[in-house]
Parts: structure tokens; sequence; C-alpha cells
């Protein structure tokens, strides 16, 4: 469990999968994830980040806000799966959309980072969207994420002519002073 000033990232619990869909299956938090999922597909997605937890002691963690125990959404880390970042520490972010501009995503994300640096031996996280999602890479220029052309690429799960299929691609290396 990570505690922030204003948050607590922890693994999922089976009782938070159903209050996440609710939250966070809208048109507007799926806009660039490709809409509005079945309840199943949201489900499916969701096991995966409880595979995750058991298989790397890291996942998409629940974001709780500390002062209600609120589920906000998730923040995270995954091991990448696609294209140039297979393999690769990926952080990701989602949270419910009252939730958004009050700078908690930034938090969340800026302990995952430090989790990262503290318990990874990784020498850098990296984090994908696409071109017209401006508040996720927003963010990740806001947490100094530099953008990696070279490593942008068509997600092949995504069919041709999607809009969401073309993803940009950002890395934040290891602090220099931050051993694992
Ligand atoms: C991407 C996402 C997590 C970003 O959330 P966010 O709330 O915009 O991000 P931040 O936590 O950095 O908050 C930044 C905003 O909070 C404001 N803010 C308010 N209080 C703040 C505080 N104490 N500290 C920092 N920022 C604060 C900032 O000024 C900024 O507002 P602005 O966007 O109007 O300039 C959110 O939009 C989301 O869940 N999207 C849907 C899912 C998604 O697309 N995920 C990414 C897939 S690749």
């Amino acid at each position: 469990m990570i505690e922030t000033p204003r948050l607590i990232l922890r693994p999922w619990k089976d009782s938070d999968i159903a209050e996440f869909i609710r939250l966070t299956n809208t048109p507007t938090v799926m806009e660039f994830l490709g809409g509005v999922l079945s309840p199943e597909a949201m489900r499916e997605s969701c096991m995966r980040a409880f595979a995750s937890q058991e298989k790397n002691g890291f996942s998409f963690w629940i974001v709780e806000r500390q002062r209600d125990l609120a589920l906000l959404g998730f923040c995270g880390l995954k091991v990448g799966s696609a294209g140039p970042i297979t393999g690769e520490i990926e952080i990701g972010w989602r949270l419910r959309e009252d939730a958004w501009g009050q700078g908690y995503a930034r938090e969340a994300a800026i302990a995952t980072l430090e989790w990262a640096w503290r318990n990874l031996a990784c020498s850098r996280v990296v984090a994908v969207t696409v071109r017209a999602n401006t508040r996720s890479w927003g963010l990740m220029e806001r947490l100094g994420m530099q953008r990696r052309r070279d490593m942008d690429f068509d997600h092949p799960d995504i069919p041709e002519g999607s809009p969401i299929r073309a993803h940009i691609t950002y890395e934040i290396g290891r602090p220099t002073c931050a051993e694992p």
C-alpha cells in the first residue's frame, strides 16, 4: 500500500470491480479507450490487475481518497505488452470524471514512480496514449516525461482506421540518485 498526502494506492479487492465499473465506464472517461465497454469486457480488464499483482507484485492499483475512502480510479504499473513497449515498465491512470482537475492523478503518479524507483531495477518507466488524449499526455509532461517519437506505434489490438490506433510514447529515466 502507498500513502500520499490525500490518497491511498492499494491492490484490488473483488468488491472494487462493480464500483470501478459504475464510476469509470462512462463515455467521458472511456473516450480514448474505445468507448463504454460491456460489463464483461470491463470485468476482464479489471482481472488483469489482479493477475499482474499476483505475478509481478504491482498493478494498476486502486486509488482511494484518504478523507472518505472514495474509490477514485486506478494508477499504477504494468508490464507493457504492445509494440516497442513490450516488456517495459508502463505507468497508467484512469480516474472517475468528478476526480479530474484536482491534481489527484499527478499525486498518484508521482507516488507510483517513486515506488518503481525504490522497488524495481528498471532504468526507465514508459507511458502511452493517443494524441487526442491531451489530459493524459499533459500529465506525462507535468511528470517530466519525455516524448519518444521513435517509439510511437500502431496498437496491434486496435483495428486499422480507428482514431485510437496510433499511440504516442513517453518515457522517464530513473533519477540518478535513486538506487533500487
Ligand atoms: C488522464 C487523467 C488521469 C488526468 O487527470 P487530471 O485530473 O487532469 O490530472 P492531474 O491530476 O494532473 O490534475 C491536473 C489538473 O488539476 C489541477 N489541480 C487542482 N489542484 C491541484 C493540486 N493540488 N495539485 C496539482 N494539480 C491540481 C491542475 O491545475 C490541473 O488542472 P487543469 O487541467 O485545468 O490545468 C484523467 O483525465 C482520466 O482519468 N482520463 C480518462 C482515462 C484515460 O484516458 N486514461 C489515460 C489513458 S492513456
